[in-house]
């Protein structure tokens, strides 16, 4: 399947609508989830003098987190196909104080990358937003180096993903939007560990360890949830924004009922699932 340039636009408008949105959440997402990123560096093992990339890295994180590890002779590369999040990431990286990273506009599709380059990859919650993921880790294959280390995350089964998926049956069933087909990009795109070990190993790498992460993903307020579909939910947030008020509305008062179960203080404490992957290409 070759990637649609129209998904890919349309997808990397979107993103490049929600940097703002996940700048201004990133400290709480962080708080919520760092420990899939620890896994993943720890899963690439990065060395003093490595060159890693970071796919669809968003604000960066992991990237920088590598970061600490490769030392003044490293370097990472940060990548996104989406310029607001590309600054986002370099606006992050000067407030850290971190200067042995490098930035880049890349679409994870086609790399316009040198092969052999990298000694490690890492990429949390990118290759399941993609048309075409099997080019996507093609591609990361491509430019890492024989034996180098890939680790990254999608999230998994809907059901044990209830931030995402409530307000998504919510629209499907209100007809704002048709069922996603099992294996469309998007949130739930690579939830099938079966679907994701195959696309793996036929990219070329070794067969991949597949870890369950949960952590719990809290909000505040039931405010503050709405906020995060609206601002930074890539998949949902364009089909909310599109809503008439009532519609809207409708839709946020099915959701709060929905809900309830994991009502905590005066907002949410929802259960998350993260599969996480390490591999490496063949020495
Ligand atoms: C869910 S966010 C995750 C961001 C970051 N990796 C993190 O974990 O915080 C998904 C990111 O993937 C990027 N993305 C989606 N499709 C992409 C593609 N084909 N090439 C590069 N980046 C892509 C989006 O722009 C967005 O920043």
């Amino acid at each position: 399947m070759s990637a649609s340039p129209d998904f890919r636009e349309r997808s990397r408008t979107v993103w490049d609508v929600m940097a703002p949105g996940w700048e201004a959440g990133r400290h709480d997402l962080w708080e919520a989830s760092h420990a899939v990123s620890e896994w993943l560096v720890e899963g690439v093992a990065p060395r003093p003098g490595q060159t890693i990339l970071d796919v669809a890295a968003g604000l960066g994180e992991t990237g920088l987190l590598a970061a600490r590890h490769v030392g003044e002779t490293g370097r990472i590369l940060i990548t996104d196909f989406a310029p607001g999040m590309v600054a986002a990431a370099r606006r992050r990286a000067a407030e850290l104080g971190i200067t042995n990273v490098e930035f880049r506009e890349l679409d994870a599709e086609r790399m316009l990358l040198e092969t052999g380059r990298f000694d490690a990859v890492v990429c949390r919650w990118g290759y399941m937003l993609m048309m075409d993921p099997g080019t996507a880790l093609a591609e990361t294959y491509r430019v890492m180096r024989p034996g180098g280390r890939l680790a990254f995350s999608v999230f998994g089964a809907p059901e044990r993903n209830p931030w995402a998926s409530l307000v998504g049956r919510i629209l499907v069933a209100e007809q704002h939007m048709p069922p996603p087909a099992p294996a469309a990009p998007g949130i739930f795109g690579l939830s099938d560990p079966k679907r994701l070990h195959g696309l793996v190993v036929e990219a070329g790498f070794v067969a991949p360890e597949v870890q369950d992460v949960p952590f719990t993903w809290s909000f505040p307020s039931v405010d503050r949830y709405w906020w995060m579909l609206l601002e930074m939910a890539g998949a949902i947030s364009p089909i909310l924004r599109g809503l008439r008020s009532e519609a809207q509305a409708k839709v946020r008062s099915q959701l709060e009922e929905m809900a309830r179960p994991f009502a905590a203080g005066e907002g949410y404490a929802f259960p998350a699932l993260c599969l996480n992957v390490a591999t490496r290409k063949p020495a």
